[in-house]
Formats: structure tokens, sequence, C-alpha cells
């Protein structure tokens, strides 16, 4: 009896051997060598049944399927023949070795090409500075030609093939990836693929009236269907613009813009557009990008009735986009970026969908663990949401360029006693300062007043205390904001997966509050913490070597550097295997990091008193009965109690 997935198999098997001759005449017109051509076939044969099931599922009822097949897998075998050898042989050796992404050794930094070094090649003078720092994954915002005036941060991209003129070229791309690559950093960039600008060439078609373009966007005559959509949308930036649809007065149509009105929501269910970004796709990876920060994966589908945000057809889409990574460029990561409720985040996570992903929701419980000084909702939320499949990662990070949201479960909190909307607008006071003793200079980002819903913006360091300290010219003050971040981080550091600096925070940079004098700026308050790099700390660094006398910005930027170095120096800290250890006290963290037979065991003390656990909780947790702080040396017997110093941070190793 034959089943389902029979069927689909030999309908795959046939569509295969359909489109051989076609397949073959991309070889003859490339000019590959038999090898690399085995390769691809070999590796098509690995994944071309899940490909065309996926494929199957979301563009089957079309017409036209078949054409739309044949070009996917003509688009593949030409972005692999078209991949520069040097990046081939990354390929080769990543396919032996497909958790490269989860040692130790892996430290990341994310930055704004323009804002840290003006242009790709100054960028390039500056891989030694990423060196000395420990990174080995650098992440470049968005660089690709954008739209005149406001362009989101680059997310409103007008072509993919091009650079941003004023960052360089596709050839200066071409080069820093190469630098990196010799200093064993990995390179970023995203894919942003839920929309293009409105001045794409596909949108510029659309506008004069071409109707393919035209499906290649949602597009409506009139106010009916988007109203019938809208009942069930939520609003992404709502002090910016009303509602997801933009009146186009060109062409008299409605179009689809979940983010800013000049970013236009690509229409997947046209199987056209797939390809098409799939060619973008694989131009971009291949001018030498190991990992791919898919953007906005959860917009990516639409359907009338729900939100349109993390549909199953999304899933779908990303794993058929990841079969084709891993056919035509397998050294290719893909990274989501589903900043939504922490069940929906793990969905995007897998093998054979996105192997890495930011971890939005630690990222806001460490900073709801330093306003509350209290763990629970922490650990109540680490306890079953952490563990994830097999071969992927979390991207673990404090800031990034965009907003901190609340996305925590209700439920998590709720069984402990916390009401979740009096608690984010507690969050929201004391990150924005309103709230009484509050050390954080936060500001407030699409406050909604229909829905009480707000975001917030703000730097690192003005988030922990930094910039109220810095004001009060207060040595205490700017004591406990430094240990806040150092002990954010060294749990970013520790808890495994791959941890992300937002750069600048190594400087304790402030929140810039100049941004409002951009037009292009001055309606985004996530601008405050964009800030452009201060090169002088540098200089203030060496004086720090020289004369010994360091500065605040030194230390920060020392005991920063010192920790990364710390991470690859513990091989318990590579996976993401990581217990839980029931500290008995409300203000303690306690893990213990687990690899191949090693263990590092974290503490980490949120409140600003010093607090103490039980000597006992370490000996039955890490299997010794003395430990060392790798972090200071100090060395702990398990028959006392220990004592954390306000916000002290512990990396216990058995001694
Ligand atoms: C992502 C980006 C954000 C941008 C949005 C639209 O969420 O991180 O900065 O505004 O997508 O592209
Ligand atoms: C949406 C995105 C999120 C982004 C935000 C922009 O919520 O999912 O990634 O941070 O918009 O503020």
């Amino acid at each position: 009896m034959s089943t389902a997935q029979d069927e689909i198999d030999f309908k795959a098997d046939l569509t295969l051997q359909r489109l051989q001759p076609q397949l073959q005449q991309v070889w003859q017109t490339s000019q590959i060598d038999d090898v690399k051509q085995h390769e691809f076939e070999a590796r098509l044969a690995e994944h071309w049944r899940p490909l065309f099931g996926l494929l199957f599922q979301l563009y089957s009822s079309r017409y036209d399927f078949f054409y739309h097949i044949e070009q996917v897998l003509l688009t593949a075998a030409r972005g692999w023949a078209e991949r520069p050898e040097d990046l081939c042989a990354i390929d080769r050796h990543r396919i032996n070795e497909p958790n490269w992404f989860q040692s130790e050794r892996i430290s990341g930094g994310a930055l704004y090409v323009d804002l840290f070094g003006e242009n790709l090649s100054k960028l390039r003078e500056q891989v030694g500075y990423f060196k000395n720092l420990g990174l080995t994954y650098l992440h470049l915002m968005p660089l690709f030609a954008v739209r005149p005036g406001n362009n989101d941060g680059g997310y409103a991209i007008s072509t993919y093939r091009s650079v941003d003129p004023r960052l360089g070229t596709i050839e200066d791309l071409r080069l820093l990836a190469t630098d990196l690559q010799q200093a064993g950093i990995s390179l970023v960039l995203d894919f942003v693929f839920n929309h293009t600008s409105d001045d794409h060439e596909w949108a510029k078609l659309a506008q004069s009236g071409n109707r393919e373009f035209q499906e290649y966007y949602y597009i409506f005559p009139d106010r009916e269907k988007p109203e019938q959509y809208e009942r069930t949308l939520r609003e992404i930036f709502p002090t910016v613009r009303r509602g997801n649809f933009t009146w186009h007065d060109g062409m008299q149509q409605w179009v689809w813009t979940s983010f800013n009105s000049f970013q236009w929501d690509l229409n997947y269910s046209n199987p056209a557009v797939f390809r098409a970004m799939l060619e973008e796709m694989l131009f971009i990876a291949n001018t030498g990008i190991d990992i791919l920060r898919l953007d906005a994966v959860a917009f990516i589908w639409k359907k009338m009735g729900t939100s349109c945000e993390n549909l199953p057809e999304a899933h779908t889409l990303i794993q058929a986009f990841n079969r084709l990574a891993r056919i035509a460029t397998p050294g290719l990561l893909f990274k989501s970026e589903a900043i939504v409720h922490p069940d929906d985040v793990v969905k995007y996570i897998s093998e054979y969908e996105c192997q890495i992903s930011y971890n939005p929701t630690l990222m806001a419980l460490l900073w709801e663990s330093l306003a509350t000084r209290n763990v629970s909702l922490l650990i109540q939320t680490l306890r079953h949401r952490y563990k994830l499949p097999k071969n992927t990662a979390w991207v673990n990070y404090l800031r990034c360029h965009d907003d901190i949201g609340w996305t925590f479960d209700d439920a998590d909190a709720q069984a402990i006693g916390i009401n979740a909307y009096d608690h984010r607008k507690f969050l929201n006071d004391f990150y924005t300062g309103q709230f009484p003793g509050s050390f954080a200079r936060g500001v407030p980002f699409q406050e909604n007043h229909e829905t009480g819903d707000m975001r917030i913006s703000g730097t690192m360091a003005s988030l922990a205390g930094l910039e109220q300290a810095i004001e009060e010219d207060n040595e205490e003050k700017k004591e406990l904001a430094l240990r806040r971040m150092l002990l954010l981080h060294g749990v970013s550091l520790s808890i495994g997966g791959i941890p992300l600096l937002y750069l600048g925070e190594e400087w304790g940079m402030l929140n810039d509050y100049d941004f409002v004098k951009d037009p292009a700026k001055a309606g985004d308050s996530r601008w405050i913490h964009r800030p452009k790099m201060q090169w002088e700390f540098l200089e203030e660094l060496d004086d720090h070597i020289k004369l010994g006398n360091g500065s605040i910005r030194s230390t920060i930027f020392r005991s920063t550097q010192k920790l990364i170095a710390l991470r690859k120096s513990l091989p318990a800290l590579a996976g993401q295997e990581m217990e839980l250890i029931a500290t008995a006290n409300e203000h303690i963290l306690g893990y213990v990091r687990l690899y191949e037979g090693n263990r590092l065991i974290v503490l980490a003390n949120f409140s600003d008193e010093a607090q103490v656990i039980e000597g006992n909780k370490l000996r039955t947790a890490g299997l010794g009965r003395f430990f060392q702080n790798v972090i200071n040396d100090k060395t702990y017997a398990t028959s006392e109690q220990l004592v954390l110093e306000p916000y002290q941070i512990l990396w216990l190793n058995r001694v």
C-alpha cells in the first residue's frame, strides 16, 4: 500500500528525472568541473525529496507549479556554479563539522558599518580590533542600497545586488569577507526577505502598472480586504502610522506594509517571489557570508482571519530556503529573528529551519531580573524553555539595534503570582526611569495608548545605570553600573549558545540624544541606542596601560575582553546543555554547564546586596569539594557558606 509520503516521493523523483536535461545545461554553460557538479548532485539526492515536499505543500495548487519548481532548481544550480572556490572549501569543511557554531570559542559582535567604521574599507582596518576583543562572529547591520531619506536603519532595501554607495561596493564587501575569514571571524548579514523598499525594481514595476510584479506584493484596489485583515492584525509601529496598509497615490491602490509605509511586504503565496528571493539569497551568500540573519521571519505568510504572524506556512517557507541552502551553499547557517512569544520563537529553531536564533526571552528576563533583583520569573522560564533541538543554538544578547519588548509568557508569570500586565507596566516605568529609585535611563518606543503597550530603547550602559551615575558623578553608582553590566555579560557568555555583543557595549556607550537632529531618524527612538563609535576611548585604554589609572571606560573594556577570553578557555561552555541549580535564594541564579565531561558552575547575584548560598549545593551540582572562581581566582570550600557580593557573578571550576 502506498502512503501519502510515498506518493510525494514518487512525484519528487519523477520531477527530478524530468528536470535532468535542464540541469545538465546549467553545468555545460557554467563549465564547472565534474567534482563540483557531483557534489551538487549528491546533496540534491539527499535533500530533493524533502524540498519538493515543502514546495508541493505551498504551491502545488498553482497551475504553473512545474515551471516554478524547475526555476527553483536551476537557480540553486547556478548559485553553486557561481560559488567562489574559497567558499566551497569552507562548505566541504563544515559538512564534516556541522556543529562548529556550538564551540566555546565563538563570540559575536554586531555593528553598523557607518557608525562604527565609516565604510567597508575602513572597517577592514578594524579587523585587528575585533580579534583583540575576542570576536569570531561579526554581524554587519544592513548595508545594501536603500531608498533616500528614512530607510529604517537599512531595512528598506532597493537592491540586494549593490552596497549602499556611502559604505562601498560589493567588491569591498568581498574583500572584507576574505580578511575576516583569514582572521577566523564569521561574517553575518541580514536577509531582509519579508519586504523590499518601495523603490526596489519590483516595486517600481508594480507602480508602473505591471501586473506580474503587482503580484509580488499584496496590493488591493479598495479598503474591503485590508479592513477584513486589519481585524486580526497588530500594529508594529503605531506611533509612526496606523494600520498595516498604505495608500499609493500613483497606483491608486492599497499596499500591505507591516512595518513602515515604505517597506512593502512580499507576497510569498506567489512562487515567483520565492524563486526571485532565492536568487537574491544565493547572491548574498556567495559574497562570503557564513550566517544569514533572517529578518522578521514571523511575518512572511498571511492568511485572512489570523494575526498573520508565525503561521505554519512561514515555517514551511524557511525550511524550503534551508534545504536549498543545504544544496547550493551548504556551509551557510540561518539565524532566526523572531521577536515574538517564547512559544513561537522556538518553532523556528531546528537543524532544517534556522539552526540558530536570537533569544529574546532570556534578554528581556535578564533585564527583568535586574529591575526586580529577583530571578524567579527567569528561572520559571528557563526551566522549561531553554532546551533546544540538537544541532542548534541560542544567540544570547543583552541589547541589539532594536527595542526591548517584554516578551515573557503570561502563564509563566501567573504561575509564580505575577500579573503580567502590571509587571510589564512596572518594567516600562522602571526602564524609563519613572519608577522611584530606578537606575535606568531608557526611553519609550512605540507607546500605544490604546493597548497600553510600550517597548524600551536605550543602550546597555544607560539602562544599567551608568548614565545616571556619570551625570551625578557618583563613584559608588558607577561601580554598581559596571557590576550590572558584567553580571549580564557573565550570564550571556556562559549560559549556552553564541554570545552576541552589540558593539559599543564593550565601552559602556551611553544613549545618544542627538539622533533627533536628523529628520530621517527623529521619529524613531531606537536611534538613541545606535551611537557612533567613540574611538577616543581607545586612547584612554592606552593611557590606562601606560599610567595604570583606569577610567571607567577602560575598566569596562578590559573586563568584557577578559570574560570573552575566559569563555574561550572553558570547554564546559560549548554546546547547549545547562542545568539549573536550586539556590534557595531568590536573588541568585545558578546553573551548571556541561560538555563532554567538563563542568562549570555559574552563580549570579541579581541583588544590590550581598547574598549567601549553602556550599553544599555546589558540592552536589559540581561534584567536588573545592571550587575556584576563574574570574578572580578565589577558591571556595563547599563545607562553608558562599557569599556573593552585590551583583557578583562566579564561574566556578572544580579544583
Ligand atoms: C526587524 C529589524 C528591525 C526592522 C524590522 C523591519 O525587526 O530588526 O530593525 O525595523 O525588522 O525590517
Ligand atoms: C517587530 C519585530 C521585531 C522588532 C520590532 C521592531 O515586533 O518582530 O523584531 O524588534 O518589530 O521594533
